[in-house]
């Protein structure tokens, strides 16, 4: 495994190397989710094709009072993970060489990202198309995995690569979770044990909401409504939201269907939890 650590150097390597190139995009503190998307980019690399990560805590998607300081960094570890994972390029960039002082350019989507997470953090998704978008240049792969643990971003990358004819094929993975049923994340690590017990509650109220929508239930209020109780039985957990969107457009729906997503963001003290579910 090579580690590039200079955006001079990606460039160099991209014009070199025919070979198909898979790429994930990550923010590092990796765990077995991380994992997962990995070993999809290794199926889909093929022997002939490459692995690429990107390991970068973009400052661009966190709010001002969020977590970029204290967000986890595990170098070695991440490290490690990735030589395990068969991954060819480890690319990670330093803040400085990403982002120029002067920069003036950002790229926005302007419809997914005005529901869920975009409502409760401005400027997140157009910190993240932006840098996407960056690493899609640096690294000019032919596909990239992304998770859908992080539904609407996933949502607003596939839309980037439409909009701006990105020649890259966009690979979903589906959400890995701890046997308790909480989806991975880097963030779980903050939650104390109280939390890390409590945090549980999010996935269950989903499967229970989404139960009672197999059994019939089309009435959207009632829905949220089965959610929020569930999760108010928790009594560290602060909802943030709580919404059932179509699956493409993300806009709010009235009655569930077959293309209903149910999706919710919780706070357990400062940390912030989403999760996501289909209504089949
Ligand atoms: P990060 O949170 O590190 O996530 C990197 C990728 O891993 C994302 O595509 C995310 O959806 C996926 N992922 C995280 N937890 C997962 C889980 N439990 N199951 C399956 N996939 C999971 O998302 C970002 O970084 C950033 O916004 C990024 C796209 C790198 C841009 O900065």
């Amino acid at each position: 495994m090579e580690v590039i650590g200079t955006t001079a150097d990606p460039l160099a390597f991209v014009r070199r190397s025919a070979k198909y190139r898979v790429l994930v995009p990550t923010m590092g503190a990796l765990h077995q989710g991380h994992a997962t998307l990995l070993r999809m980019a290794r199926d889909a690399a093929g022997g002939a094709g490459e692995v690429w990560v990107s390991i970068f805590v973009n400052p661009l998607q966190f709010g001002p009072g969020a977590d970029y300081e204290r967000y986890p960094r595990a170098q070695n570890a991440d490290e490690e993970l990735c030589r395990g994972a068969g991954v060819d390029i480890l690319f990670r960039p330093h803040v400085a060489e990403m982002y120029h002082d002067d920069r003036s350019i950002v790229v926005e989507e302007n419809s997914l990202s005005r529901t869920l997470c975009g409502r409760s953090r401005p400027g997140h998704f157009a910190g993240v198309c932006t840098v996407v978008t960056k690493l899609f240049h640096l690294l000019a792969p032919n596909a990239a995995v992304f998770g859908e643990k992080d539904f609407q971003q996933l949502a607003i990358i596939r839309r980037l690569v439409r909009d701006l004819d990105f020649d890259i094929e966009i690979i979903a993975a589906p959400t890995l979770r701890e046997p308790d049923g909480l989806a991975c994340s880097s963030r779980n690590i903050y939650l104390t044990a109280e939390e890390r017990e409590q945090a549980t509650v999010i996935r269950a109220a989903l499967s229970e909401a989404a139960q009672l929508a197999a059994a019939g239930e089309a009435s959207t209020a009632k829905l949220l409504e089965c959610t929020r109780r569930r999760i108010e039985s928790a009594p560290l957990a602060r909802i943030d939201y709580i919404d059932l969107v179509h699956c493409e457009t993300l806009q709010s729906q009235t009655e569930a269907d077959a293309n209903s997503l149910l999706a919710a963001a919780v706070f357990f003290g400062r940390t912030r939890l989403i999760d996501n579910l289909r209504l089949a």
